[in-house]
């Protein structure tokens, strides 16, 4: 001890006193951050739609409204991690690029049931009806609840217009005449039909990309 100099700032000094602590763990934390954080809004790949993904048409954004609205999401994720199980399960694991048009994320984080991210396709649409309305109908054990008030609901006159304008000053890039034609996509539907079409959209448009690229790999 006696021939060690003393010196103003020391690990000791930091381990000694709590209040300094705090204030350099939360530096290093702010800064590590930063680092992690700040390069994910200047990379293409999160920033940029991946190949395939298109912006949801009318109907499918009154049904993923439907999906928020009667909360699928407490049930559903919509995300496919890069493990082995999932990708035998599910399909291709999910990139950022997939999502640059949700707003708000679905990713979700509770699977009472199974993952959403690649449905689109995998059944009929009477399949979906059936289910939606009364789940034990085609999945004997299932313990999802039926929503049967879904068929009643027309959706002929909901806003679309002000929730594509919406959309569209988050980035979605709906051209006016998607936008003009809109209300035409909703007459006679119902929010059992917006839905449907929904589930029907998940994963489509990326999953077709991959499959065109995997065919010009292997020609
Ligand atoms: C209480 C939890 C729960 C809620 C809430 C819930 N689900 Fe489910 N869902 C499940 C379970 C469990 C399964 C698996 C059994 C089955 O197919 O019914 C399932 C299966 C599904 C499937 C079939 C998936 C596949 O790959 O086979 C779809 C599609 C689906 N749910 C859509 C929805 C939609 C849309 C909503 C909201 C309107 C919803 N779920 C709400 C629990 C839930």
């Amino acid at each position: 001890m006696t021939n060690q100099k003393k010196r103003l700032f020391t690990h000791e000094t930091l381990e000694k006193n709590v209040g300094l602590l705090i204030i350099f763990s939360i530096i290093v934390v702010a800064f590590a951050g930063l680092v992690q954080i700040v390069p994910l809004f200047f990379q293409h790949y999160t920033t940029k739609a991946a190949p395939g993904v298109e912006p949801l048409q009318a109907l499918q954004i009154i049904g993923r409204d439907v999906y928020i609205k009667e909360g699928c999401v407490g049930c559903h994720s919509q995300q496919i991690r890069t493990l082995q199980s999932e990708v035998s399960r599910y399909g291709p694991y999910s990139v950022a690029g997939e999502f640059v048009y949700d707003h708000p994320f679905l990713w979700g984080s509770k699977r009472t049931g199974p993952d959403l991210a690649r449905v689109g396709g995998r059944y009929s649409d009477e399949w979906h009806r059936i289910h939606l309305r009364n789940p034990r109908d085609v999945v004997k054990e299932s313990n999802m609840p039926g929503y049967r008030w879904l068929q009643n609901k027309d959706v002929s006159n909901e806003n679309i217009q002000a929730r594509m304008n919406a959309l569209r000053t988050l980035g979605v890039p709906y051209t006016d005449k998607q936008i003009a034609d809109a209300p035409a996509a909703l007459k006679g539907k119902t929010e059992e039909d917006a839905i449907i079409a929904y589930l029907q959209s998940l994963g489509v448009g990326y999953l077709s990309a991959l499959r065109q690229q995997d065919a010009a790999a292997s020609n």
